[in-house]
């Protein structure tokens, strides 16, 4: 059967722990001298509908290491948004490439394409999910802490697509999260509905302070999304008092899956701080994308 990858728990525990163990022996042999041509002769086709720069770059740079090839697909190349329907896209450009990578607006345009490509899909963000974000996430937290034991992570900012899909992550690991968000922006309930049966649920907050308190690590990202221009001024107005600053970070290192937002969601100082380790974790899209690759490429 042909697997897709539209949120992290389409993954299982044993399998998530494998395409982890995959990207830190990539990441490794990579480091090393380079990798072999895993996907020698493969194609992945990447469907933009929003703009990109990790994602994009990160998955075609992934592809050309291990031996194969990526097209870029923005808006404005195809018939997809110009009259061609999501079904009629995802059985046309399943008869060409290997696989195909998919940042849209709505989820369920993910999950229509997934349903009628006869190739694996994975999600690079919808407005609902960021998996792969979550991947890269969970492999940087592994590389500084050594483990999920005993690790605790603290959320702070909006509940949005990359929080959720790292509130499962870390439910899949185990791995103690607190999410502080303003009432009315927190993580969507079928969502931790999802987590619940996945393992350790987040512990949910109102109060950043109090939710750093304990934790080892701060993660944020923007309050203002990709699509959600019209409501910026509402919510930066409902985030006061959410904004990672050095005081709120203490000596904690921070995550930011970036573009970053300075002067919004973080300051210019935390960002540039020595606790900032933004710049492993963008790498580490690289790493934890060409192992989910091979891992579906050895299950077709
Ligand atoms: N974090 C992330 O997905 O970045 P891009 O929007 O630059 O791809
Ligand atoms: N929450 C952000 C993530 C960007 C990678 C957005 O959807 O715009």
């Amino acid at each position: 059967m042909v697997r897709s990858l539209l949120d992290i728990d389409d993954l299982t525990r044993d399998e998530l722990g494998t395409v982890l163990d995959r990207a830190a022996a990539l990441k490794a042999a990579h480091e090393n001298g380079g990798n072999d041509d895993i996907l020698d002769k493969q194609t992945l086709g990447m469907l933009f509908e929003k703009p990109s720069t990790r994602t994009r770059i990160s998955f075609e740079t992934g592809m050309t290491q291990l031996g194969g090839h990526a097209i870029f697909l923005g808006p404005e190349d195809i018939h997809l948004g110009h009259g061609e329907p999501i079904k009629d896209t995802a059985r046309a450009v399943s008869r060409y490439v290997d696989f195909i990578m998919a940042r849209v607006f709505d989820h369920a345009d993910a999950v229509e394409l997934a349903e009628y490509a006869s190739v694996p899909v994975v999600n690079g963000l919808t407005d609902d999910a960021h998996p792969c974000q979550t991947l890269a996430d969970l492999l940087t937290i592994r590389e500084r802490f050594g483990g999920f034991e005993d690790v605790s992570v603290a959320w702070v900012g909006d509940g949005n697509n990359v929080a959720q899909s790292f509130v499962l992550g870390a439910a899949m690991v185990d791995l103690d999260c607190t999410v502080a968000t303003p009432e009315g922006y927190g993580i969507d309930d079928d969502v931790l509905k999802r987590a619940a049966g996945l393992g350790t649920e987040p512990n949910l907050a109102t109060d950043p302070e109090a939710a750093v308190a304990d934790a080892d690590l701060v993660y944020t990202d923007v309050w203002v999304s990709m699509g959600q221009e019209d409501r910026r001024e509402q919510k930066l107005a409902d985030f006061d008092g959410f904004q990672v600053t050095p005081d709120l970070l203490g000596d904690r290192p921070l995550m930011h899956c970036l573009p970053a937002h300075r002067g919004e969601e973080v300051t210019d100082d935390a960002l540039e701080s020595d606790n900032a380790i933004v710049w492993d974790q963008a790498e580490n899209r690289l790493h934890a994308q060409k192992g989910l690759l091979a891992w579906l490429a050895e299950r077709e």
